[in-house]
């Protein structure tokens, strides 16, 4: 089948299943065009918990499909592609939550929603790229456990009155994003902004203008008044930014910025996945009430901005 035909196809199966797309901002470029919502983590489990059709069709990792299952329970959430999850995400396992909590007490635990569902079940409280300082302020405690994400832990440390105490976890596209990336580029376009990715290396953070969640760099795309923007983060943002600003050129930080599992979902998979009704996502029950509680303590956080 050639890529019109899938995308009339997605398009009439969409309106079968009274489905929806949604799409991180990551995806690739085809998927992002077929998707009702392009968005961050946040963006899109808002999305999923509004929603009123009675499938979501969820192109990304696999922890963000499962957080919209969480939200969504009425609905059927459906991951075209079952082995696209996050390799940070799987960098603390509930177990070794729980015998650092039991190590570290008098202390809250704040966990990135790019953690699998029983982690964020062990937790008091999910954060976000774009709400993790305010998540934190938010807390009574003064000691803070903050998984799995060391360098977004180490960003919120800065920013932040708390005593973090960060989970040795990492992103392995936006770490091996360096600070020599970053001056390379600032030497051949010297009137560029650059724009990071709170998973990004502090040295590269330090070098940045501003630090945004995928969402954030698409609403400040649209406002800015530089002809040249480096953006550190991975390269599949480029496409959307590219299209909404024809004006401004995007220079990736890295060109290999690239999350293999973010490219796994192809137009293929979605139109399959409609067929098909497959892969469901399912959360077991226990796990599902406590890990709600955690995303929706920070929703009420997100919603008062
Ligand atoms: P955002 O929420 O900023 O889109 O980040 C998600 C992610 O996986 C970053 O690597
Ligand atoms: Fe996970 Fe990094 Fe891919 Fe984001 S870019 S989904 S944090 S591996």
């Amino acid at each position: 089948m050639n890529k019109n035909k899938m995308i009339q196809k997605i398009d009439e199966l969409k309106k079968q299943r009274n489905a929806v797309i949604l799409a991180h901002n990551y995806q690739r470029g085809e998927v992002q065009d077929v998707a009702d919502y392009v968005g961050d983590s946040l963006g899109l489990s808002i999305k999923a918990a509004q929603t009123d059709k009675d499938v979501i069709v969820f192109c990304g990792v696999y922890f963000m499909a499962e957080t919209a299952a969480i939200l969504a329970p009425d609905k059927t959430v459906l991951i075209p592609e079952e082995k696209a999850t996050c390799p940070m995400a799987d960098m603390i396992k509930e177990s070794q939550l729980e015998e650092w909590k039991q190590k570290n007490p008098g202390s809250q635990v704040v966990c990135y929603v790019n953690s699998t569902a029983d982690v964020k079940a062990g937790c008091d409280i999910c954060c976000t790229s774009s709400n993790a300082v305010q998540v934190v302020d938010s807390l009574d405690e003064k000691k803070v456990l903050f998984a799995p994400d060391k360098n977004l832990a180490s960003y919120v440390d800065d920013h932040s009155p708390k005593e973090i105490i960060p989970w040795e976890g990492y992103c392995y596209v936006h770490d091996d994003i360096r600070a020599k990336d970053i001056m390379k580029l600032k030497q051949i376009y010297p009137d560029s902004e650059v724009w990071v990715h709170p998973e990004c290396r502090p040295e590269v953070i330090k070098l940045a203008d501003k630090v945004f969640s995928t969402g954030k760099m698409v609403e400040e795309a649209r406002k800015t008044e530089k002809k040249d923007v480096i953006i550190g983060t991975e390269t599949g943002i480029i496409h959307r930014l590219k299209k909404e600003n024809p004006n401004v050129k995007f220079h990736p930080a890295r060109k290999y910025a690239v999350c293999r599992n973010m490219k796994k979902t192809t137009l293929k998979k979605i139109y399959l996945s409609l067929k098909n009704m497959e892969k469901k996502v399912e959360v077991p029950q226990h796990i599902k009430q406590r890990a709600e509680k955690a995303i929706q303590k920070m929703m009420r956080i997100s919603d008062s901005d």
